[in-house]
């Protein structure tokens, strides 16, 4: 049965990195006898200067009838150097979460031993961290009411959680212990805001239906800490938008690079996935992005959308044995890669499609 997968490209090397992932994709559908569409939409400031839109209609009306969504970045230096301008490419990705509901936003940390030195944090303290962050992904500080007063000389925007937003994810998270090590760390700062001791609540009563999973919580100013002190300690953490979001850029370096680190907002309709780095223009068009977020985004689709274990597991384990070759990107080689293995964009790309059709990997540069 073909399933149609929308994509989204977006801006910088969101384009790059997103025709890795469709390939790998396509390789997927080859080796297992699947067929798939991939219709594309635009979005983020390629979308604000064809129409003036983020995130125009046509593109929503695509994504709501797609099965799955494959997004790259949206961004563009001119609106950090502006931040007066009033429509931003940011807007496309927070309407496209906020419009097909997808409140859950799961960013797995797996560290691949074969980058144990591309993190700038100890091997030792490294080795076995396996980390499964649960980000609130539609409400918070980001949805919040926001706006200036003071003829522009004061600003505000509200933190605000509803309990059904706790309770939702709250679920997930406990669920998903479940089928691992069986811990939740709750992530909040509920010695001081209204909003934080709802959420603690909230977590607290869901946990109880849930025994058999121990519950911890930690403030997110100790968590930011304990993250890279003892990442080992952590196995399903779950917080609300904005400390998510900081928290999980921080755990990247965990896994060696933002350019690994793969993520999946699930909720009410369609999937989408994405890499969780941005459109980094400063390499953009260079062609050394990594593209192993896009393609381990990919491998999550696989297994949460379509239910195809075997198939995700596919891809992962093809990327471990590319790695496992030595090959890298620049981003994730440390001073003892030889600069034959360093690949660019298209030729990691290029590898793990070999090791999924498991033909000798070739690398023509
Ligand atoms: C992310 C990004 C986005 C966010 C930006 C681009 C709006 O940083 O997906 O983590 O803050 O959620
Ligand atoms: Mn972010």
């Amino acid at each position: 049965m073909k399933k149609v997968i929308a994509l989204l490209p977006g801006d910088g090397i969101g384009r790059e990195v997103t025709a890795q992932g469709k390939r790998v994709l396509e390789e997927v559908a080859k080796v297992f006898g699947h067929s798939f569409e991939f219709p594309e939409g635009i979005i983020g400031h390629e979308a604000i200067e064809k129409t003036g839109n983020a995130l125009p209609d046509e593109t929503l009306t695509l994504l709501r009838s797609s099965e799955a969504i494959l997004f790259g970045a949206v961004g563009h230096p001119k609106y950090d150097n502006d931040p007066s301008l009033p429509v931003r490419p940011e807007q496309g990705l927070l309407k496209m979460r906020k419009e097909l509901g997808l409140y859950a936003n799961l960013r797995p940390i797996r560290l691949f031993d074969e980058l144990l030195g591309a993190s700038s944090i100890k091997p030792e303290i490294l080795r076995g961290a396996d980390i499964l962050f649960f980000r609130e992904l539609t409400g918070d500080v980001y949805f919040g009411e926001k706006g200036k007063k003071n003829e522009g000389k004061t600003a505000y925007d509200v933190m605000i959680y509803h309990e059904y937003e706790v309770e939702r994810i709250a679920h997930k998270a406990f669920q998903a212990a479940r089928a691992r090590k069986m811990k939740v760390t709750s992530v909040d700062k509920a010695n001081v805001l209204e909003s934080s001791r709802l959420w603690r609540r909230v977590i607290q009563e869901v946990g109880k239906q849930y025994p058999d999973v121990t519950l911890e919580h930690e403030f997110v100013d100790a968590m930011a800490m304990k993250l890279i002190q003892q990442p080992r300690r952590f196995d399903v953490v779950v917080t609300g938008n904005l400390f998510g979001d900081i928290l999980t850029d921080e755990a990247s370096q965990i896994a060696g690079s933002m350019g690994m680190l793969a993520s999946a907002s699930v909720g009410d309709t369609v999937g989408l996935y994405e890499p969780i780095h941005g459109s980094a223009h400063d390499i953009t068009g260079k062609g050394i992005a990594n593209p192993l977020a896009s393609i381990l985004s990919a491998a999550l689709m696989l297994e949460i959308s379509f239910g195809w274990k075997e198939e995700a597991e596919a891809v992962v384990k093809a990327v471990k044995q590319v790695l496992a070759s030595g090959y890298r990107t620049a981003d994730i080689a440390d001073s003892d890669t030889p600069k034959e293995m360093i690949l660019n964009t298209q030729a990691m790309g290029d590898c793990v499609v070999a090791q999924l059709a498991r033909k000798p990997i070739a690398v023509i540069q």
